[in-house]
């Protein structure tokens, strides 16, 4: 008798410790723009009667959710890799949950970003004479995760709690500032001034949720834009510019992307050192996409990394005035041999690539299996493997 509830005890205690293991985090609070969102543009215009945006229909989300939902690809994000290997439950669009929503309310995470969103306030756009496609910039989205927190007055200590064991993925963040500038028409040199005001916003978004109880905090860079169908569209057949002739990327736009990197991990060096006890880690996405600017065929892209496979025709089936989901686009056979989705966006095959490079390699700094080990984590599932 005694013998059997020793092995009862044991073999809970074995249960519970095997729950255990795949949880690192209870949720994910997440920032950004069009690389994670998850349905919130689509929801805003909606509630605002604004313009429909393309990307809420076919064959946007076509691979994996049979449907659109709001993501700007043909199917999962890195958000949702990240989800699925934390063993959480797809993390859902903050405009999707119930408005009174308390902090036990946001469940295993809560995505606030919106496609389209700069870090800087829609105003310095617009004071610049430069369109924005949303004000939800990243001070707006940290207001909204705020007024949930403040809306059922929890305590203090429930809201350490509740930051404190979740991931909060801060970005990417960032892109469009300069997407919406340089496609204004400023020029690269005169986008640089932008950066270090980007920088300082983002900055100011990582110390504020430290200051709310954060306890890891992931920060993306910028990916290299210079080997972005739509820049590769826009600056065609123009002497403005180099190309590597490794990639056939643009030179210069993507030594842009590097120098944003590089100040931000300079900023993020000096939070860590002032909150050593805060797992601050920055996510080499540029380096992370390079791998394959670099050797498409190699990682399983065989119809190469700069086309892309939804668009509207031209040298790199881009087309700003037809876009994916138009009529008059055309859609590629094999989304996973492409990297490039619609020209500004990246298919499932190319998220989860950077994805499992990012967790699941080396590819972040500190390497996130030194923060939470690969043994905790859950393989991520579905379409062809990553030949990684
Ligand atoms: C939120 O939940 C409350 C109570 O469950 C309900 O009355 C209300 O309609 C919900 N609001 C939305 C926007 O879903
Ligand atoms: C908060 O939300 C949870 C889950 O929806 C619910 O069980 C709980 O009663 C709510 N608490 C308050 C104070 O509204
Ligand atoms: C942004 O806010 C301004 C002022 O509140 C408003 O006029 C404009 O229409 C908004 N733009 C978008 C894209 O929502
Ligand atoms: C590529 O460019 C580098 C430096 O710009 C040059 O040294 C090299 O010869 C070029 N390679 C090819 C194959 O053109
Ligand atoms: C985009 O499509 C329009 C309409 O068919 C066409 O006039 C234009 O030349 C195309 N642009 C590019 C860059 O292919």
């Amino acid at each position: 008798m005694a013998y059997s509830l020793t092995f009862y005890l044991i073999l809970t205690l074995l249960l519970t410790c095997n729950l255990y293991v795949h949880a690192c985090y209870t949720s994910i609070i997440s920032f950004g723009d069009s690389l994670a969102d998850t349905g919130n543009m689509k929801l805003l215009s909606i509630k605002t009667h604004g313009t429909t945006p393309h990307f809420v229909f076919p064959p946007y989300g076509e691979t994996f959710f049979h449907k659109p939902t709001g993501r700007c690809s043909n199917g999962r994000l890195i958000i949702d890799f990240l989800a699925e290997s934390l063993g959480l439950p797809l993390i859902p669009p903050s405009l999707a949950m119930n408005a009174t929503g308390n902090v036990t309310g946001l469940g295993h995470g809560v995505n606030y970003a919106v496609a389209g969103a700069t870090a800087l306030d829609s105003s310095y756009h617009e004071e610049r004479g430069e369109y924005t496609r949303t004000n939800a910039s990243l001070g707006v989205q940290l207001g909204w995760f705020k007024e949930s927190l403040s809306s059922n007055c929890p305590t203090v200590s429930d809201i350490k709690q509740l930051i404190g064991s979740s991931l909060i993925l801060m970005g990417e963040i960032g892109g469009n500032d300069y997407n919406h500038a340089l496609e204004s028409g400023k020029s690269i040199h005169e986008v640089e001034g932008y950066v270090p005001f980007v920088i300082n916003t983002i900055i100011s978004a990582v110390n504020e949720l430290i200051d709310l109880g954060a306890g890891t905090i992931v920060i993306p860079g910028n990916l290299p834009i210079g080997c972005s169908a739509t820049y590769l569209t826009i600056f065609y057949g123009s002497n403005k510019v180099h190309y590597d002739n490794m990639t056939g990327c643009i030179t210069e736009l993507n030594k842009f992307a590097e120098y944003h990197n590089e100040l931000l991990k300079t900023e993020l060096n000096i939070i860590k050192t002032v909150h050593p006890q805060v797992n601050v880690i920055y996510a080499d996405y540029y380096n992370a996409a390079m791998q394959v600017f670099l050797s498409p065929h190699k990682y399983g892209f065989t119809n190469g990394a700069l086309k892309a496979c939804c668009g509207g025709g031209g040298p790199f089936n881009y087309n700003s005035s037809i876009t994916c989901s138009d009529p008059l686009s055309t859609l590629c056979d094999e989304p996973d041999t492409y990297f490039n989705w619609d020209g500004l966006h990246l298919t499932e095959a190319a998220y989860r690539f950077i994805f499992k490079s990012l967790f699941e390699g080396t590819y972040t700094t500190p390497q996130f299996r030194s923060v939470c080990p690969t043994s905790r984590l859950r393989p991520v599932g579905g379409g062809v493997a990553s030949s990684m």
